[in-house]
């Protein structure tokens, strides 16, 4: 049978899970150590000088991250994005995306590969990242206010610095470049519409986040959340926003509603995790930099792939059992926690961190 005929969980095609969602995304951490600690998501007092972060022994070898690539690609993966923690910590990284940009989809297209960043050291490696054969990158900017970003982020880096570092990727081709924005009430709100303004008419999409309760989110509360509807109906008040018709997105299961400016064009999204989850079509995997394979943000617990990577392991056999793993995957934290109802809800359990996995 020929790919393009081939049924969905078939060999060669991708496969789908418990909800029909095929696997289509891998998101692959390869650190989960970050030069920022972000209230929300690395906070000082936990992950202080003595947190036990994963040694660089416990991380896989590139060659070890190609072969999971090619598997994950054999079973419809079709876009993959690296993630850190902060990725452009990881020591030639660059190379990676090299191996992983030559890999074909299961019908012999180009695999997508993108980046998601904190921007600092963007500005250095943008062009080595783009000539390695990234499409694309996401920066992480949370304020244009030098005060409330150095308070978001727990370190004295300049906005300017991360600014840079948007506007060298976007001009080496990275294209179209993104900026995430997390809001948090009473933190960061004040930067909606000045992030708004700057991103104007440059070409750069911006997306507001639902504040979510990852792990490591210690402070979170539902009165800090900013849900979209409320994100977008403060730009509505100064911005004519008009919607960006879905059917017109280039993939399906988007995690972004999307709007551009009537008179521009540029995009603005919103992520509203939280308040629309969005599970019914979630179809990313996400593999720890030590190799555990977590097919919901809200794991607790992955599967470890080590045993199918370590030499002389048979990649077909890897294939296998991501196939039934995957197969058995009935995931919906997101809808399950909007169910139990909103104000004032804790998390039930203790999740995976999300430095370990990268958002
Ligand atoms: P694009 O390829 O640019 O559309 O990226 P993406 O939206 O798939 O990934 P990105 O890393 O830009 O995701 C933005 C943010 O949305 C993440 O950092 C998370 O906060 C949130 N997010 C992404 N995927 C999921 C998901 O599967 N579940 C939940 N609950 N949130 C997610
Ligand atoms: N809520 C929402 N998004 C988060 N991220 C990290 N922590 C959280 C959280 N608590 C996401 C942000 C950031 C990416 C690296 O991880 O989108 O840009
Ligand atoms: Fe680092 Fe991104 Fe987490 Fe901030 S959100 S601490 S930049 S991994
Ligand atoms: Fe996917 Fe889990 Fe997020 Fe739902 S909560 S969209 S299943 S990662």
């Amino acid at each position: 049978m020929s790919a393009a005929s081939a049924q969905p969980g078939e060999h060669g095609a991708p496969v789908v899970d418990l909800r029909g969602r095929p696997l289509r995304d891998l998101r692959l951490s390869v650190i989960d150590q970050c030069n920022f600690r972000c209230t929300y998501c690395m906070p000082r007092d936990t992950f202080g000088a003595g947190y036990p972060f994963l040694p660089a022994s416990a991380r896989l070898s590139f060659d070890q991250m190609e072969t999971l690539a090619r598997a994950f690609a054999s079973l419809g993966v079709d876009k993959i994005r690296i993630t850190g923690g902060e990725p452009l910590l990881r020591r030639g990284v660059e190379h990676l995306i090299e191996r992983l940009a030559r890999i074909p989809t299961w019908d012999g297209r180009p695999m997508e590969i993108a980046l998601t960043t904190n921007g600092v050291l963007l500005k250095d490696k943008a062009r080595a990242l783009r000539d390695a054969g990234l499409t694309r990158v996401t920066v992480s900017l949370d304020a244009l206010d030098d005060a409330v970003f150095r308070r978001m982020t727990d370190t004295d880096t300049p906005v300017a610095r991360v600014l840079e570092g948007i506007a060298v990727a976007g001009a080496v081709g990275l294209a179209p470049v993104k900026v995430n924005t997390v809001i948090e009430r009473g933190v960061n709100d004040s930067q909606i519409l000045p992030l708004v303004r700057h991103f104007k008419g440059t070409g750069v999409a911006l997306r507001f986040i639902e504040y979510m309760d990852v792990g490591g989110a210690a402070g979170w509360g539902m009165s800090r959340v900013v849900t979209a509807s409320e994100v977008r109906d403060r730009v509505a008040s100064m911005y004519r926003l008009v919607a960006v018709d879905a059917a017109d997105a280039v993939r399906p299961g988007s995690t972004s509603v999307n709007y551009r400016h009537e008179d521009d064009g540029s995009e603005v999204g919103f992520i509203a995790s939280v308040s629309q989850p969005f599970c019914g079509d979630c179809t990313r995997a996400r593999v720890s930099s030590d190799g555990q394979l977590y097919t919901c943000l809200f794991a607790t617990q992955g599967m470890d792939l080590r045993p199918w990577l370590s030499d002389g392991a048979s990649p077909a056999r890897l294939a296998e059992a991501v196939r039934t793993h995957w197969q058995s995957r009935g995931d919906n934290y997101s809808e399950r926690r909007g169910r139990r109802g909103a104000h004032g809800d804790k998390r039930q359990y203790p999740t995976i961190r999300m430095s370990l996995v990268g958002g």
